[in-house]
Order: structure tokens, then C-alpha cells, then sequence
């Protein structure tokens, strides 16, 4: 069980980039992807090596960027139940659906897949200050793994974000920065305070991507090494979506998938909803959302740095973007966990009103094999 990190390469003009400390985004602007040596994890599945028993996501530590184990900095994330909802499936129309239930990681959300191997690496390429500008769950996860790394961690969060963040970034000891505005406010504000930081911007550095791309490798060995035809993703900077799919593609091309590809659905509020704007535009390209506003805070984003890569996904995938109105925000938050006993966050809420509508329109059908993400609990939201 160890790292078969070879190099970083841009996914949008091949630049092939080595691993070294404070690595970023691709001098063409795009986000970068770790590559493997993957030959070697063939072999490792195979043999039946890879996965590991270990209970948490680094059981695919041969397909994660840290080197020794000794290098891995966890509380336990990932390795989260696939849980059946039958009758919340019923009450939507479907006959299979299932939950990926996030709420289970050590900060409480899925926010934690990306930042415990993103920490881990960065701290083994020598980093030890973090800082980024978060809508919530992303703060409290990186001032916990932080404190769990030794590390300094700056949180830029808009002032309007629900106490409980607040309080839970406090708590790890995290130092705090209100922010008059979005997260885009936030991204701004971080930048000019211009820290000497290790910047964990969501998709602005390639490791918290490895990180989500478990999601896939857990979903699909839960699934007996089978794929669902329809995941829905509750979207603001697209960490999920790039993982997910990423995460397929390494597991078809170790032989452990078939090249059947899910369909890949972004969830988000109308309030604040780019990638649904640029999906029925047919535009490759997401333009900025101006006067986003919604109660679902970690889709409150204007602008995904990885627009490109997010439609991309959509398209390749035959999948879409789906709006959901505010107002079915908090009916939807009390249904689940009243005929299902899952703790969902309004974010979850509006990939489950998302699969509503997708439903009612025939874009899914009754009988396909559906995974939603419960990306968190609602439990820090007031
Ligand atoms: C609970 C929750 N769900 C979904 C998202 C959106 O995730 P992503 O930015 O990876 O698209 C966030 C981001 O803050 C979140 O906190
Ligand atoms: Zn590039």
C-alpha cells in the first residue's frame, strides 16, 4: 500500500508539471491532474492488493499522492455507507435509489475526502500554513486536519455563514477571517491579505481532487465494482464532479470497471445556478452568477475555476445541470430524514429536489440505478 504518483499533467493543453511544494493551477489556467503509474496498480488489483482492507478511503493509497503511510494525516474520512432508500425512492418514483451518506465523515461533511489527502500532501512537500476561502464545511475540515497535521490554518468565510462554522473552525483553533460578501469576496480578501500560505482553493491545487475521487472508488466497490447509470451531484466548485470522474476512468483503465459511464448531474439552487445557465446554453464556458444567493451556502458559487472541466464531464457524459427552486430547499430537508432517518444538508436537499425534477421531466427513469450525494449534515446550518 503505497503511492504510485508519477507526475501532474493539465488536463486542457497536456503540460506534464512535476510534484513540488506549493503547486497550483497550469500556466494555461486550468486545474491539474495527478498521474499514476498505472500499470503497477493493474498489477496490485489483479493480485488483488489494491484495495486495501484499511477502513477508511486510504485503502486506495496505491491510487492517492502521499508517500509513506507514515505521511498520512486522518481522522478516518471516507469509506461511508451506500445506504438503499426505498421509500424515499418510492415517494420520487424510483425503484432504486441510494444514498452516499457523507454526513458520516469526521467533520461532517464530504468536504473532508479532499482536504485530509491534500493536507497530507502538502505537508510532506513541506507546507505548514493553509489557507482558503470556504462557504462552510471546507473551513471546519481544513482547521481539523490542521490541528491534526500541526499545521496553521486561515479561513476566509463570508460573514453571513451559519455560527456553527464559526464555532467549529474555533474550536480546531483555526484564525478566522469574516468576509463582507460570497466566496468569490472570500478568494479576494484571502489574496490580498496574501498570507505566506499553502493555498487550498477549491480545484486551485491538484490534491483535494484525489481526495474526492474516492467517492467514485467506493461507490463503485460497494456497488460490487458496478457504476450507476445516473449520479447527482450537488454542485458549487465542481470538486465532486471532477473526482467522481476521474475516479471512474482510473478504475477502468486498472480493469476493476467496464467502460460504461454513469450520467453525471449537477444539482444547484436558482438562486445561484452557473452550470444549469451554461448547460442550456450549450456554452462550454460558465459565465459569473451576479447577486448569488441561496440557502444551500456551499453552492453559492459565482464562478467555478473549473468550468471547463465541469462541462465537459456533463457533456462527455451525457448527464446535465439541474435547477431547483429555494422554497423546496427545507420541505426537502424534513422529508428525508422523516422516511429515510438520513440527516441531509440543504445542499443535499437540493440534489434531491434536483432528481424531483429530473424525474417528473423523463430525463431519469423509475427504473435506472440512481446514487444521490448526501454531502453533509445539517447540523452546523442553524
Ligand atoms: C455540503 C456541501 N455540499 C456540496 C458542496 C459543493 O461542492 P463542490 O464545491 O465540490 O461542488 C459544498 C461546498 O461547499 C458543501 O459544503
Ligand atoms: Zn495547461
Amino acid at each position: 500500500m503505497f503511492t504510485r504518483l508519477t507526475h501532474l499533467e493539465c488536463p486542457a493543453c497536456g503540460r506534464s508539471h512535476s510534484v513540488r511544494r506549493d503547486v497550483s493551477y497550469c500556466v494555461c489556467g486550468s486545474p491539474l491532474f495527478a498521474r499514476y503509474n498505472m500499470k503497477l496498480v493493474e498489477e496490485a488489483a489483479q493480485s488483488n492488493q489494491f484495495p486495501s482492507t484499511e477502513n477508511s478511503l486510504w485503502r486506495y493509497a496505491d491510487l492517492l499522492p502521499v508517500r509513506p503511510p507514515s505521511n498520512i494525516t486522518t481522522l478516518g474520512e471516507g469509506w461511508t455507507p451506500l445506504l438503499f432508500a426505498n421509500r424515499l425512492g418510492k415517494h420520487l418514483g424510483l425503484q432504486n435509489l441510494r444514498v452516499k451518506d457523507e454526513a458520516r465523515n469526521p467533520t461532517l461533511s464530504f468536504k473532508d475526502r479532499g482536504i485530509s489527502v491534500a493536507i497530507s500532501k502538502h505537508l510532506e512537500l513541506g507546507s505548514t500554513r493553509f489557507a482558503l476561502p470556504s462557504a462552510g464545511n471546507a473551513a471546519v475540515s481544513v482547521c481539523a486536519y490542521s490541528a491534526a497535521g500541526n499545521a496553521e490554518a486561515d479561513i476566509f468565510m463570508p460573514k453571513d455563514t451559519p455560527k456553527a462554522f464559526f464555532e467549529g473552525c474555533e474550536m480546531y483553533g483555526g484564525i478566522i477571517h469574516e468576509v463582507d460578501g460570497n466566496i468569490s469576496d472570500c478568494g479576494e480578501a484571502m489574496a490580498k491579505a496574501g498570507g505566506k500560505w499553502t493555498n487550498l482553493s477549491t480545484t486551485k491545487e491538484p490534491f483535494r481532487v484525489e481526495g474526492k475521487k474516492t467517492l467514485a472508488f467506493e461507490i463503485a466497490e460497494q456497488l460490487d465494482w458496478n457504476i450507476p447509470d445516473v449520479i447527482v451531484c450537488p454542485t458549487g466548485g465542481g470538486t465532486a464532479m471532477l473526482g467522481i470522474w476521474k475516479g471512474i476512468e482510473e478504475l477502468q483503465q486498472i480493469g476493476l470497471l467496464e467502460r460504461k459511464t454513469p450520467r453525471m448531474f449537477a444539482a444547484q439552487s436558482e438562486g445561484c445556478a452557473p452550470i444549469v445557465r451554461a448547460y442550456e446554453k450549450n456554452s462550454g464556458d460558465i459565465e459569473p452568477w451576479t447577486d448569488a444567493e441561496t440557502s444551500a451556502f456551499g453552492l453559492r458559487v459565482p464562478s467555478p475555476f473549473a468550468d471547463r472541466l465541469i462541462m465537459k464531464i456533463i457533456n462527455q457524459s451525457e448527464g446535465g445541470a439541474v435547477a431547483v427552486a429555494e422554497a423546496e430547499v427545507k420541505p426537502m430537508m424534513k422529508l428525508v430524514p422523516r422516511i429515510e432517518g438520513i440527516d441531509i444538508c440543504p445542499e443535499a436537499a437540493v440534489g434531491f429536489s434536483g432528481l424531483r425534477n429530473l424525474v417528473e421531466s423523463s430525463i431519469v427513469d423509475y427504473d435506472e440505478e440512481i446514487v444521490v450525494l448526501n454531502t453533509g449534515s445539517s447540523m452546523r446550518y442553524g
